[in-house]
């Protein structure tokens, strides 16, 4: 067979072409060993290794111990205290979700002194702000038997944008026949999420999320002090006209429903929210190469939120607007 000009055309290419270095692939460094540290936990001795917190080390002996302002992804801040444990020899009590072991540490993670603190802790905010959409709260409340009723009926909400412009020093008169709470008008101002800040027990993660542990855009912050404290934008600006990039990974993290999508909010209110009809299914993102994972809940048919599960090593909860919010295309136009 007489040779074919254009394979020979390419053949005289590829002469030419020098082909790709290979390194060698890349790999993940080896942890280096670390040395195991003995400490007894209600009464059971146990070793883990260095570095590990008292809420893991507890967890290793099947102890499990509520947390609400820490996550495994975020930094911890140790503001709630509801994972406080007793400690042989310390004064108070210490977090156990940022409290790292230590040799022959003695510690107690459910005696009458932890359990007060617990409950005294759940009472406080439960007094204070609404928990009705916060359901692993309210199982701690069950669990340590809080009862916030005995702080009195609540006290009057605040008014439109009052909080926001409470500057230090303000303190509203003490009274001691209500509780004084957070309460205020859900804030509404864009079309993928709803800022209801009656519900914020002020647990920072949002703003860990938003800022150096996942966004690093720093859109919200936490103002004021004392029972004013709140999240809030720069100069408590709409959203709309904020740094936020509507990643939604605030909502993703924020353990009280304070922060919820538009979707669930509006089914919400309207009555029709039902998470028991609602199915997940695990997938990945098609908008780009990245592969985030998502976790699309489905109700009737129609994708009512996205999620994104904290396991995965690709995204560990967090995901960008497009797969956050970006999935209507999939969906027929509502009429
Ligand atoms: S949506 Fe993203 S950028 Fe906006 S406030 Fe939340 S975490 Fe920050
Ligand atoms: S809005 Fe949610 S995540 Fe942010 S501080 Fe309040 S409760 Fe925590
Ligand atoms: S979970 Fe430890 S202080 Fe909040």
């Amino acid at each position: 067979m007489p040779p074919d000009p254009e394979n020979e055309a390419i053949e005289q290419t590829w002469q030419f072409l020098n082909p790709v270095p290979r390194g060698p692939l890349p790999t993940v460094p080896e942890e280096a060993a670390r040395p195991e540290i003995e400490l007894t936990i209600d009464g059971q001795e146990t070793s883990v290794p260095e570095g590990t917190t008292l809420l893991n080390a507890a967890q290793h002996l099947g102890i499990q111990t509520p947390t609400l302002c820490y996550l495994e992804s975020l930094t911890p801040v140790n503001v709630c205290r509801v994972c406080v444990v007793e400690l042989e020899g310390s004064r108070t009590l210490v977090p156990a979700c940022s409290r790292k072991v230590e040799p022959g540490m003695q510690v107690q993670t459910d005696s009458p002194r932890v359990r007060l603190s617990r409950r005294m802790v759940l009472e406080f905010l439960a007094s204070s702000v609404d928990v009705s959409t916060a359901p692993e709260l309210q199982g701690f409340m069950e669990e340590y038997e809080a009862e916030p009723e005995r702080y009195g009926p609540p006290g009057p909400p605040a008014v439109v944008s009052e909080r926001d412009e409470a500057v230090p020093g303000h303190h509203a008169e003490p009274t001691i026949d209500s509780a004084q709470t957070v309460e205020q008008p859900v804030k509404i101002d864009n079309e993928l999420y709803v800022r209801d800040y009656s519900k914020c027990i002020l647990c920072y993660k949002c703003v860990e999320a938003c800022g150096e542990d996942a966004q690093n855009t720093f859109a919200i912050a936490v103002a004021g002090r004392g029972f004013e404290a709140r999240i809030s934008t720069e100069y408590t600006v709409p959203l709309p006209d904020s740094a936020c990039v509507y990643c939604g990974n605030c909502i993703e993290v924020c353990p009280t429903g304070a922060l919820m999508f538009r979707s669930e909010y509006d089914m919400r209110s309207a009555g029709t929210w039902d998470e028991s009809a609602q199915s997940e299914t695990d997938t990945i993102c098609s908008y780009c190469g990245v592969g985030c994972s998502l976790s699309l809940h489905v109700q009737d048919n129609e994708i009512v939120k996205v999620m994104s599960p904290l396991e995965s090593d690709v995204t560990r909860g967090n995901l960008c607007i497009k797969g956050r919010f970006g999935w209507q295309f999939m969906q027929k136009p509502k009429k």
